[in-house]
């Protein structure tokens, strides 16, 4: 599926108006290529359909997903929320010139150095996970006489992974506080209260990535709800925010089958207003969380194919000038990818090849089972919806320079993050 402005030109793939080859004979391949226009949609997406009058509906973006200066400056200019989860990204996200009382600071383990700077960058919420890290701020909070306003990360015990999910099950997540644990919850709750500083404004929970249907999501809005009356009846307080994390799900082959954002983002505002009403609760702020769902099809990935090879056994093999270090997905989670030869578009896919990589690993694949036309040496491949995850979790495994990630709008293509080259390799060694 093309996504955006990916068409098909005379056998090739162009993108943002650019033959693909193009780009690759102008910043070097592997590169990584963003349809700018295909973002900021996704952004109007959200911002559209995620809205209420009862209540004030906030958009964060997970900036795991895909994080550099060019990204943060998008999602600047149309008024999004951000959400971080370390020291490394708070100082990105600050350098790039964000509004950091838009930020989101998560985290299990936040280091005091971490606090210290989202305090001293003023973030606006920090998401305690757990009773000791609620002490270390109130501490930091105290001796710096400052205001800190957070959201407790809990648990609601919801599991969804992709196409399901099951109720109250894994209490064993590494993330937050359980729901179900009253001792654990009540020792939190007494030392909010005995502080003068640091303020609890609501619940944080994020119940999984890459999670199909609404009903997962409608049962988070069920359950967290309740998890509120019960504190507020209990601790005769009023909370004003909830933040049901991210996680929706997006088209990367065809086993995939996102229900429409515009509808499913709309079902989730109509039930959270009725379910707020219902229990009587005095929302004032809802937030999400989404990160893939913003950037991943907005994003290919570009290779050069190099040898072809047919195994002895009988397997087919393409080899690119990439692979598990520019994107672990295949590898680490067995994520599937679509991929075509972008000079090639309209040639008949004669046989089935396996993509992969040229690191020393065997299991360096990016795509299995791939139908493309006769590959040659020269060929560029393109593997679509890398967008997010990809990139930000790309290594220097075998001393692979990270590639290029260029942008491109309507005819113009910049890059937004330079190539590295062998010199970063050896940039820290003594
Ligand atoms: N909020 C919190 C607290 C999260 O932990 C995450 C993702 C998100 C929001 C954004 O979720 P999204 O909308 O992107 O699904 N590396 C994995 C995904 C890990 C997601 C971790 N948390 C992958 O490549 O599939």
């Amino acid at each position: 599926m093309l996504f955006g402005t990916q068409e098909i030109k005379d056998d090739a793939l162009f993108i943002g108006g650019i033959k693909t080859r193009d780009l690759v004979t102008q910043y070097g391949s592997p590169l990584y290529v963003y349809d700018e226009t295909h973002i900021i949609s996704q952004i109007n997406l959200f911002k559209d359909n995620f809205k209420s009058k009862v209540f004030t509906a906030n958009i964060a973006y997970a900036s795991k997903a895909l994080l550099n200066k060019t990204i943060v400056k998008i999602m600047n200019d149309h008024n999004l929320y951000m959400d971080s989860v370390s020291g490394g990204e708070l100082y990105v996200i600050y350098q790039s010139g964000f509004d950091m009382s838009k930020v989101l600071f998560h985290g299990n383990n936040k280091s005091i150095e971490e606090l210290q700077m989202a305090i001293d960058y003023g973030v606006g919420l920090i998401i305690i996970d757990n009773k000791d890290e609620l002490n270390v701020l109130i501490d930091l909070a105290t001796k710096k006489k400052t205001k800190i306003k957070t959201l407790l990360r809990v648990n609601p015990g919801i599991e969804a992974h992709t196409h399901e999910y099951i109720v109250t099950a894994k209490l064993t997540s590494k993330f937050g506080e359980s729901i179900f644990d009253d001792t654990q919850i009540d020792t939190i709750m007494t030392n909010y209260q005995a502080s003068l500083y640091v303020t609890l404004e609501g619940f944080h929970c994020h119940i999984g990535s890459q999670v199909f249907g609404e009903t997962p999501f409608i049962k988070t809005i069920d359950v967290m709800s309740q998890f509120v009356k019960k504190i507020e009846k209990r601790y005769h307080i009023t909370i004003n925010t909830l933040n049901i994390g991210g996680g929706f799900g997006v088209y990367y082959t065809e086993v995939d089958t996102p229900e429409p954002l515009s509808e499913l983002l709309k079902k989730l505002i109509s039930h959270a207003e009725t379910t707020f009403k219902k229990l009587q609760l005095d929302i004032k702020t809802l937030f999400i969380e989404p990160g893939r769902s913003l950037v991943a099809n907005a994003g290919i990935s570009l290779y050069t194919v190099g040898f072809v090879k047919e195994t002895y056994g009988n397997k087919n093999y393409v080899f690119v000038d990439g692979g598990m270090s520019d994107n672990i997905r295949p590898a680490l989670y067995q994520a599937k990818y679509a991929c075509d030869l972008a000079n090639k578009m309209t040639h008949l896919k004669t046989k089935t090849y396996t993509v992969a990589g040229k690191l020393c690993e065997s299991g360096d694949v990016l795509v299995h089972n791939a139908k493309l036309p006769k590959p040659e040496t020269g060929d560029i491949l393109a593997i679509y919806t890398t967008g997010a995850y990809g990139y930000s979790m790309s290594s220097h495994y075998n001393k692979m320079p990270r590639p290029a990630i260029v942008f491109v709008n309507n005819g113009k293509s910049r890059c937004v993050v330079e190539r590295e080259t062998y010199a970063h390799l050896m940039w820290l060694d003594r």
